[in-house]
């Protein structure tokens, strides 16, 4: 029970009902070894009494940024420079609006500035607020920026509706910070993370692809980097945006995708291939758009090359892992794919089934590794099992 011993946390609490909820989260942190000390928006103070968090965490509460009671000059750079991590819980819409866009107008929101200590963010409000296109863009600026946002949750709502917003609870944020401050089980390896889905074209216009989103893939990036690998991320085509401070290339076919993971390859020390490679693509690509004409047309297909499997060919120490994406006998299909292509494991998933497979958020799989071990996880985000998957490759490593 002390794995935040000696870390200093610096806790940004604003105005939401969920407030009364970051005190079991101090009280645990504290309980966890960590030093804590709280800063609070004067709207937050409406809902809970600074007071509150002082008797908690033994340390002052700070709200103003030109107070008289603070015996040094420059608090918010004080308060800056004093954290390891900076935690915003709850984070109100119009928090993540000033943060994203730079606006120091207390001393919270200048805090966020002038800090260099890495930020996480929970943010709690209605699920239209949550839903607004502007706050949407807001995370994801912050995000972007590297922030590590811990989602809200669905449930029950202060407003008295019902629906996602609700306060990730405090035992999900401090399960946060804890893996935020473990030992970073990859630091020093490199891994390949291939995503999206290859486009095979047709003519200028037209082509081949599939309804791969890459949100998997971008996950695992993600994850990879959050245990200290350094990540190469190879994509096809996706619908969310890449991660930052990864090495990101975009390629368009499956031909494409080839040449630049073998590029890779023998420097890194696992691949984790999820992308959705087309297995075919147009033999000829006709170099005007086709006229509509005939009232059949056929496009003859050739086999594109099987990238794992020629990795599975050339691989010395390199762990690799594949994806398998099918509509029946799942598991065994994924059994014979880990010899045929020479894998350390696999993740199988069926995309039949409601919430797992393309496009959405959630999956639903099995881990299957080359000694016949299956791990079923049941239907979780593409985020959990991402994680999951990383904690199977570090194992390995
Ligand atoms: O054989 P199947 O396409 O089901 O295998 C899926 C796995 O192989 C995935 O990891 C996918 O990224 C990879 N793959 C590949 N090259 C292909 C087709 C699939 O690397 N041409």
């Amino acid at each position: 029970m002390n794995e935040l011993k000696d870390k200093k946390i610096l806790i940004g609490v604003t105005g939401g009902i969920a407030a009364y909820k970051v005190v079991e989260v101090v009280s645990r942190l504290k309980k966890l070894g960590a030093e804590v000390k709280v800063v609070m928006t004067r709207s937050a103070t409406e809902f809970i009494a600074p007071r509150t968090f002082q008797e908690i965490t033994k340390n002052p509460v700070s709200v103003e940024m030109f107070s008289e009671t603070v015996n040094y000059h420059v608090e918010h750079i004080a308060l800056a420079n004093f954290a390891d991590l900076v935690l915003i819980a709850p984070a109100t819409a119009n928090f993540l609006a000033k943060a994203a866009h730079g606006i120091a107008d207390d001393l919270l929101t200048t805090i966020i500035l002038a800090t260099p200590a890495p930020l996480m963010i929970a943010p709690a409000m209605n699920t239209l607020m949550l839903e607004h296109p502007a706050t949407k863009n807001n995370i994801e600026i912050l995000k972007q920026r590297g922030a590590k946002i811990i989602d809200a949750e669905t449930g029950l709502l202060a407003c008295g509706t019902s629906g996602k917003g609700r306060l990730a609870e405090p035992e999900n944020i401090c399960a946060e910070i804890v893996k935020f401050f473990a030992p970073k089980n990859l630091a020093g390896k490199k891994i390949l993370v291939t995503a999206g889905g290859t486009v095979e074209p047709i003519d200028p216009v037209r082509f081949i692809g599939n309804r791969s989103s890459g949100k998997m893939g971008y996950e695992i990036a993600k994850a990879a980097q959050f245990h200290g690998a350094e990540v190469i991320l190879i994509s096809g085509n996706a619908t969310v945006e890449p991660p930052a401070n990864v090495k990101f290339i975009k390629v368009e076919t499956a031909e494409q995708m080839r040449t630049e993971v073998l590029k890779e390859f023998d420097s890194v020390d696992a691949v984790i291939m999820s992308a959705a490679v087309s297995d075919y693509r147009p033999k000829t690509i006709y170099p005007q758009k086709i006229k509509k004409s005939n009232e059949n047309l056929t496009i003859e297909l050739v086999k594109n090359p099987d990238i794992l499997k020629e990795l599975g060919q050339l691989k010395k120490n390199q762990l690799l892992v594949g994806f398998a994406a099918e509509t029946a006998n799942i598991i065994s299909y994924a059994k014979d794919k880990i010899d045929e292509k020479n894998l350390d494991f696999i993740v199988a998933n069926d995309v039949t089934q409601e919430g797992a497979g393309f496009s959405v958020d959630t999956n639903i799989a099995s881990i299957i590794t080359r000694d016949g071990e299956i791990e079923n996880c049941p239907k979780m985000s593409k985020t959990e099992l991402a994680e999951k998957i990383i904690l199977r490759v570090a194992e390995r490593l």
